[in-house]
C-alpha cells in the first residue's frame, strides 16, 4: 500500500505536458525527437539566425564565481540590464531596479507569491497556460477578463482595471504577457502608453510579461518606454533570455519594479533561492551586449515577421481562421465548425505532429481536471512558430492540410445519405 504523500495532490505539470505525454503514447517518441514536428513548444530556434549575433560558446569561470551569488543578481548583470532598457527605451532604470531570477517564471512566481491579500489580480481568458497554474500555487486572487471573438482576443487597457463591484480595499495587478502567448496580440504606441498610464494610479499595478519583446516589427515593445516613476509604482515587468536571446538553456531572467518591490523579492532570495548561477549571468553579460543585442532584435524581428506572415496566409488557404496579432511567434487559429483541437491532435500525433490545445491557455477553466467543463477555445489552437526552421515550412503546411482533408473526407462518410 502507498503512504499518503506529505506533497499536494494538487500540483499536475503545465497543461502542455499531458499533450506531450499523449503524443509519446502514441507516437512512440518524446515530441521535439528528430523526426517531430513541435508545433507545440514554446521554445526559439537556437541556432544562428540570418544577420543574427553570433552567440558565445564559453564564459571564463574565476574563483570569485565559485563564491556565493548576490540575493539580487550580479553587479555586472543588473547594470547590464538596466542599460539594455535605458538604452533602447529612453528610460532611467537604475541597477537596483533589477532582480535577476533562473529564467522568466521564477520572477514571475515569486511577485505572484507575495502578493498581499488584498491585490486582486485581473488575467486574459485566453493567455500562457503557466500562468493558471502559478495563480493556483501562490493563492493569489483572480477574475478573467473576457477575450471573445467580438473584442478580437484584444480587450481595451480600461477591462484590466475595471472597479465594478468593488470597494477601494481591493488594488489591481493585471497580468498581461505583452506580446501575447498564445494570441500574438501586442499592445505598443498609444495603447500602450494608456495601459501603463493606467498601471501608475493609485490602487493599480502590472505585471507585463515581456519574454517575446523582441518577436515585433519595431523591433521592441515595452511599458518601460511609458513608466513615469518606476520607484513609486506596483510596475512589475517580467524579462528573460529565453525568446529574443535564444538561449533558454541558460536560465536567466529579470523583473524590473520599484527599488522597495525589489529590495522584497531579494529578501526572498536570501533566504529562499540563494541567487542564480553566476555562470549563466556571465553568460546572459555576454548576450547582452549592446552590439549582439542590436543584431538580434533586427533578426528576431525579420526571421519570425516573415514567418508569421506566411504561416498565416498558408492558414487562411487551409479553410482556419486566424485571430492571431502582429507580435509573439504564435498564431491563434479557430478551426472548421465541427472540429476539436482534441481530435485535431490526435489526428496529428499519427505525423509525429501536435499543437497546444485552446482548452490548456484558458484562464477560466478549473486547475483540477472538471470531466464536466465546457472551454469556449475548444475549437482553438495554438501554433507555435517559434522552433521552426524556415525549411520546414511545406512540409508543416502539408501535415496539417493532410489531417484537415482526412477529416473532412471522414465526416461526409459518416454523413446520413
Ligand atoms: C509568456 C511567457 N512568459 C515567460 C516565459 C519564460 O519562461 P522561462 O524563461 O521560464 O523559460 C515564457 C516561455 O514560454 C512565456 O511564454
Amino acid at each position: 500500500m502507498n503512504r499518503p504523500s506529505f506533497l499536494s495532490d494538487h500540483c499536475p505539470p503545465m497543461g502542455i505536458y499531458e499533450t506531450l505525454y499523449a503524443f509519446r503514447d502514441s507516437f512512440g517518441q518524446f515530441m521535439g525527437s528528430p523526426g517531430t514536428h513541435p508545433w507545440s513548444q514554446g521554445f526559439p530556434l537556437t541556432t544562428p539566425l540570418p544577420g543574427g549575433p553570433e552567440l558565445p560558446s564559453s564564459v571564463a569561470v574565476s574563483p570569485d564565481d565559485r563564491l556565493y551569488p548576490k540575493a539580487w543578481g550580479h553587479p555586472a548583470l543588473r547594470a547590464a540590464i538596466a542599460e539594455h532598457y535605458n538604452s533602447f527605451y529612453g528610460s532611467r532604470i537604475a541597477p537596483e531596479n533589477v532582480m535577476v531570477f533562473a529564467g522568466g517564471r521564477p520572477g514571475i512566481y515569486t511577485v505572484l507569491a507575495f502578493l498581499k491579500k488584498h491585490v486582486e489580480v485581473r488575467i486574459g481568458n485566453v493567455e500562457w497556460p503557466a500562468y493558471l497554474d502559478i495563480l493556483t500555487q501562490t493563492g493569489a486572487s483572480w477574475r478573467v477578463v473576457p477575450f471573445t471573438k467580438e473584442n478580437g482576443f484584444h480587450p481595451a487597457n480600461s477591462a484590466y482595471f475595471d472597479r465594478t463591484g468593488l470597494n477601494a480595499k481591493t488594488h489591481l495587478l493585471p497580468v498581461i504577457s505583452n506580446p501575447g502567448n498564445p494570441t500574438g496580440h501586442t499592445r505598443h504606441g498609444a495603447e500602450l502608453a494608456e495601459l501603463m498610464a493606467m498601471a501608475e494610479q493609485p490602487g493599480n499595478g502590472i505585471l507585463l510579461d515581456e519574454a517575446y519583446e523582441m518577436f515585433h516589427a519595431s523591433q521592441g515593445v515595452s511599458g518601460i518606454r511609458y513608466v513615469k516613476d518606476l520607484d513609486n509604482s506596483n510596475v512589475f515587468l517580467a524579462g528573460a533570455c529565453t525568446k529574443g536571446l535564444r538561449s533558454p538553456g541558460i536560465r536567466i531572467g529579470w523583473v524590473i519594479a520599484s527599488r522597495k518591490n525589489i529590495e522584497t523579492m531579494s529578501n526572498y532570495s536570501s533566504f529562499g533561492m540563494g541567487g542564480v548561477s553566476h555562470l549563466s549571468q556571465h553568460y546572459a553579460v555576454e548576450l547582452l551586449e549592446p552590439r549582439r543585442v542590436a543584431q538580434a532584435r533586427a533578426a528576431v524581428a525579420q526571421h519570425y515577421g516573415v514567418q508569421r506572415a506566411r504561416y498565416g496566409a498558408a492558414f487562411q488557404r487551409l479553410g482556419l481562421t486566424v485571430h492571431t496579432g502582429d507580435g509573439g511567434f504564435y498564431h491563434w487559429l479557430e478551426l472548421p465548425a465541427g472540429l476539436q483541437a482534441d481530435e485535431l491532435n490526435r489526428r496529428l500525433f499519427k505525423h509525429g505532429a501536435a499543437i497546444l490545445k485552446g482548452f490548456d491557455c484558458d484562464m477560466a477553466r478549473p486547475h483540477d481536471k472538471d470531466p464536466g467543463y465546457r472551454s469556449p477555445y475548444e475549437s482553438y489552437f495554438r501554433f507555435s512558430f517559434g522552433p521552426l526552421p524556415p525549411e520546414s515550412f511545406e512540409s508543416d503546411i502539408a501535415i496539417l492540410g493532410k489531417v484537415l482533408t482526412e477529416y473532412r473526407a471522414d465526416v461526409a462518410k459518416s454523413a446520413p445519405r
